[in-house]
């Protein structure tokens, strides 16, 4: 049953026996249970570590409507979740806690955004998969950062189009293709805050090391940047490029993927403008732990839910970009 004090924290809040091996706890219950988790490049390396799979927003979404599980254990933010009950609304998707929202997501209300599709007609409406169900509902053709370029460029040269929210990736997509997309004043607060002065003092540091960015990050950012990817695009980048050393603009969790792939290979993290840590950390992903993850697993709470209307809105928007991405390969 699930307890009021675990409803008003967001996360199951049970003490577990010392004794227990979380990671062999966590899948001995995705044996029993028919569960698969998924884990984003942002969470603790230890949570990626247990998870079936790891991976960029795009591959997520690809696995979930992929998967043959009863159970979606999504170690990530809440819209993924979302994403996953949309795609499978018969299985049981679960978020190990509640409190893991995304700043991007938040800055673009669902009944705002609406209103600014409805003072534009005329416009086709792209949106970042880091947008809320009921921002979905509103839109026309999801995108992530490893397919936005493609699929903006698969609408005639001369269509109107909204991105929305991160004004840095629709700048950035706006740039690369010619567009002039209408954009939304969204911002990701881990990618806002890279700050390009330490990140060129690195460069004097380590003057062979290339810098790897997520386009996310602000405009003068991406300019320094050697290659301006996904985090898979990143990842694969850092894998077969010669260069020893990397400064890595995007949120340090990919770091345990690149140094686990690349063991020879130096990667830095960019340092954030207002602190004195070394390292950018999204303190949603954060949430999620071991314990939160077996937790959500032995008491399939918390679970997912999406409001039937806004689910059947928002699915056709997130088929779109699955179908475009599988015709294009991607
Ligand atoms: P990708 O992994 O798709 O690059 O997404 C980055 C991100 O911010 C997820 O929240
Ligand atoms: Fe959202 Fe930014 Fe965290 Fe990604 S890193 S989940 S965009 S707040």
């Amino acid at each position: 049953m699930v307890k009021e004090e675990w409803i008003k924290k967001g996360y199951v809040d049970e003490p577990i026996d010392e004794t227990v091996d979380l990671k062999a706890g966590i899948r001995a219950l995705c044996k029993e249970k028919n569960a698969v988790i998924m884990a984003h490049y942002y969470t603790e390396g230890e949570v990626q570590d247990v998870a079936d799979f790891v991976g960029d927003s795009l591959a997520l979404a690809q696995k979930a409507a992929a998967t043959e599980a009863d159970i979606i254990v999504m170690c990530g933010v809440h819209f993924m979740g979302e994403t996953n009950k949309i795609l499978c609304p018969d299985k049981t998707v679960l978020v190990p806690d509640l409190n893991a929202t995304c700043s991007l997501a938040e800055s673009c209300p669902a009944d705002k955004f609406s209103d600014f599709v409805k003072a534009h007609p005329d416009h086709t409406v792209v949106s970042y998969v880091n947008t809320t169900a009921a921002t979905k509902a509103v839109t026309d053709v999801v995108v992530t950062s490893s397919n936005a370029r493609q699929i903006v460029e698969s609408f005639p040269k001369d269509a109107k189009l909204i991105f929305g929210p991160d004004k840095n990736l629709g700048g950035y997509i706006n740039s690369l293709t010619g567009r002039n997309m209408l954009l939304w004043d969204g911002a990701c607060h881990v990618h806002e805050k890279f700050s390009v002065e330490k990140i060129l003092k690195l460069k004097e540091e380590h003057p062979d090391a290339k810098v790897l960015a997520h386009p996310e990050c602000k405009g003068a950012v991406v300019k320094l940047a050697d290659v301006v990817g996904s985090t898979a695009a990143l990842l694969r980048f850092a894998i077969k490029d010669e260069a020893q050393e990397f400064i890595v603009a995007t949120e340090s969790g990919i770091l345990h993927e690149m140094q686990k792939s690349c063991p020879n290979k130096k990667f830095i993290p960019a340092p954030p403008e207002d602190s004195t840590c070394a390292c950018n950390e999204c303190n949603y992903m954060r949430l999620i732990t071991l314990r939160k993850v077996y937790n959500c697993l032995k008491y399939e709470w918390p679970v997912i839910e999406v409001d039937a209307e806004i689910a059947a809105q928002a699915v056709k928007p997130i088929r779109r970009m699955l179908d475009i991405s599988a015709e294009l390969g991607l």
